[in-house]
């Protein structure tokens, strides 16, 4: 039989990418993943690899293309099939009431018929244009008629099928909402306070902001997702319910919160379904702002029409805000690790819908420039998202005169350098990383939990190390002795030991620990995974150029700049080399433990009987080779078991050597007999 290779790679990339379309679907949509993140991993690395070597094999489709590509200069416009609509509002179950009045007047009917009850999500709507299956286009919402192309960003988002499956109609224009999850919200907004960055307002404005992006590859590192709730356009209309729609949407991959969907049979049902739905508003992990009220029946929606700018078979009824009137009493300011000077608000204590809130983020003195806000105003605080509330607006006229306003500072609080802020960055940063402020934070961060995770070392004692003067920066704390913490308070010889302990054990910490601890610019504790993984050792990624760190995936220029501006930092240079002196040179966990397949490439195939496809990939990796998912001419070696079918052929056309799994065992195993001799 004679291969045609061109074809075999393309046929590998077409399966490769369906496996991946797959189980992103299963991972992000169904939540029902059945491969681990590593090797979902590893198959998109093999769909990378061939995209390197045969970019023309790169579509739009693609996987790979999920993590966004080079910035644009603008957005396009984007006319809709047919106008995007919003929806008239409803507040209580009267007004509920009308709106069902009104509709059966409009038919002349007096039986009741079915309503759908969904979630009005709190996002940005957008429509999404699907080709034959393709997504060839998402748009936002604009002025209704047209909004702006922002396909790049769209094709980002997870839950966003990039191709649709099972019998799709032709032509498909979706309807939905772009949001973002609470919890991946206020990760992200701990995260930045954590960094010392200034937080996000709340997961609507973070949704809308980063849908704006012109770089894609800032959109694809934000936890956005999808809720489709209808249609614009369809080539093959059959559903006859609004419900059935959903059902085909979903059916074909689009991701719909059916779980929060329900049918009510007339409009007491649906008041009764308003009041269980703002009972779980709270337990939802999302934030709806309402209910959305729909005729079921879309023969009567065609009957019903539209008003100009509002359909009459629809509408949306809103909760109550949570929100309350308080007292701004002060301003207190933050300095964070990276010097950032944030503004918090000290409020009067206040009960919002059972929280009592104390104090509230004012973000940043844009922020403060846009409320006008001052010391002394009363202000209306709403919890939205999270935890920490938000100050939405003073109330002008509660004013008497005596408010301050709250000017910006020029110099940092507590070093009293002279504050700098960069070009396109709202917050002024502290530039003197000796501040104590900043130090404080550094080292709390550096001990805390997923860092060095040094135990004894919380926010009390390194504050007590910092007024005695005993670190002066993080190198300090592997030069703690007993002398020195015997001036702590209270500190018997016992305590004293066990924190010293922790400290030194803290050096056997893996590098992805170490990197995050470190606290680098945009690097978290899953950035500083991938890093730890793809470097091994800190010396290879300190050596990175800005392009190869750019080469891995869900690294963007901001980070790759970041990382470089940290390992090309004098200050950081010495640090890392008195922290090595010292005896701290973290590896990755994940590094190999043995080098005897060093550079070899190894291809599995065919059903393999001694050991799993996975075992076999971990025992070549553990010897520093590396396992593969095609064969090309840089394979080593192809290990076959019975049934190997186009990889065996080719590897013979290649004459890349063939092992059966008993002799690619005698290699491993002579490997390592090797190993114990040299020992
Ligand atoms: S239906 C003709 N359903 O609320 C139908 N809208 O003014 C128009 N929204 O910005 C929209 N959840 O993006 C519909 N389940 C839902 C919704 C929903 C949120 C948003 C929509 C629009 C606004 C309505």
């Amino acid at each position: 039989m004679i291969l045609d290779p061109r074809k075999t790679t393309k046929e590998h990339h077409q399966q490769l990418s369906q496996q991946l379309h797959d189980h992103n679907y299963r991972y992000h949509t169904l939540d029902q993943p059945t491969i681990t993140d590593a090797e979902y991993d590893q198959l998109m690395q093999q769909l990378l690899k061939i995209e390197e070597q045969y970019p023309e094999l790169v579509t739009p489709e693609s996987p790979s293309q999920r993590v966004g590509s080079v910035p644009l200069n603008g957005f396009d416009e984007a006319t809709h099939a047919s106008p995007m609509l919003s929806l008239e509002n409803a507040f209580n179950g009267e007004d509920l009431r009308s709106f069902d009045n009104r509709i059966k007047r409009f038919l002349s009917r007096t039986a009741d018929f079915e309503y759908i009850c969904e979630p009005k999500l709190d996002g940005v709507a957008i429509a999404l244009t699907y080709h034959h299956g393709k997504l060839v286009r998402g748009a936002t919402r604009g002025n209704g008629s047209t909004g702006e192309d922002i396909t790049q960003n769209v094709r980002t988002i997870k839950t966003i099928p990039l191709q649709l499956q099972n019998n799709y109609p032709d032509r498909l224009e979706v309807r939905g909402e772009i949001y973002m999850e609470l919890e991946a919200f206020r990760k992200l907004n701990q995260q930045r306070r954590e960094e010392g960055e200034a937080t996000y307002a709340n997961p609507r404005n973070l949704t809308a902001g980063s849908l704006r992006q012109l770089d894609s590859r800032l959109t694809a590192a934000r936890p956005l997702t999808i809720s489709c709730y209808g249609i614009g356009d369809i080539s093959e209309d059959t559903a006859r319910t609004h419900f059935e729609l959903l059902e085909a949407l979903h059916h074909w991959g689009l991701k719909i919160n059916l779980e929060t969907v329900s049918i009510a049979k007339n409009i007491d049902a649906v008041i009764a379904r308003y009041s269980e739905l703002q009972q779980l508003r709270d337990q939802l992990p999302y934030e709806i702002d309402g209910m959305v009220v729909k005729v079921n029946d879309r023969g009567l929606q065609r009957e019903l029409g539209e008003k100009s700018r509002t359909p009459r078979w629809a509408i949306a009824c809103k909760f109550p805000a949570r929100q309350e009137e308080t007292i701004l009493e002060s301003v207190r300011l933050q300095v964070g690790r990276t010097g950032a000077v944030t503004p918090v608000a000290n409020l009067r204590p206040v009960n919002v819908s059972g929280v009592t809130v104390s104090s509230a983020s004012l973000h940043n003195w844009d922020e403060i420039k846009r409320l006008d806000v001052r010391v002394g105003d009363t202000v209306v605080i709403e919890r939205a998202g999270d935890v920490i509330p938000d100050i939405i607006r003073v109330v002008t006229e509660k004013r008497n005169g005596t408010e301050k306003p709250i000017p910006e500072p020029t110099h940092c609080p507590v070093c009293q350098t002279p504050l700098f802020k960069e070009e396109d960055e709202v917050v002024p940063r502290c530039q003197n990383i000796n501040c104590p402020a900043r130090l404080k934070e550094s080292l709390k961060h550096y001990c805390s939990r997923g860092a060095m995770d040094i135990e004894g070392l919380g926010d009390r004692q390194i504050d007590q190390l910092l007024r005695l003067g005993l670190v002066k920066n993080l190198v300090d704390l592997y030069r703690l002795d007993k002398e020195k913490l015997f001036q702590f308070e209270r500190m018997g010889d016992k305590l004293a030991e066990k924190l010293l302990k922790a400290i030194e054990t803290s050096k056997q910490k893996p590098l992805e620990n170490f990197l995050f601890a470190l606290g680098i610019r945009h690097v978290g504790a899953h950035l500083a995974k991938i890093l730890s993984r793809h470097f091994g050792s800190l010396e290879k990624l300190a050596a990175a150029s800005a392009e190869e760190l750019l080469e891995i995936h869900e690294i963007g220029p901001q980070v790759s700049d970041s990382v470089v501006r940290f390992f090309s930092d004098e200050n950081n240079v010495r640090l890392l080399e008195e922290l090595k002196e010292l005896g701290l040179n973290p590896q990755s966990d994940s590094q190999p433990r043995g080098d005897k397949l060093q550079g070899k490439t190894f291809v599995f195939t065919g059903t393999l009987e001694r050991f799993s496809r996975k075992e076999g990939q971990e025992l070549v990796e553990a010897q520093g080779g590396r396992a593969s998912g095609s064969v090309s001419k840089k394979t080593d070696f192809v290990v076959a078991g019975p049934g190997a079918g186009s990889k065996l052929v080719k590897a013979q056309q290649l004459g890349v050597t063939v092992l059966d799994e008993e002799e690619f065992l005698q290699l491993i195993q002579q490997d390592n007999s090797n190993e114990s001799h040299q020992i």
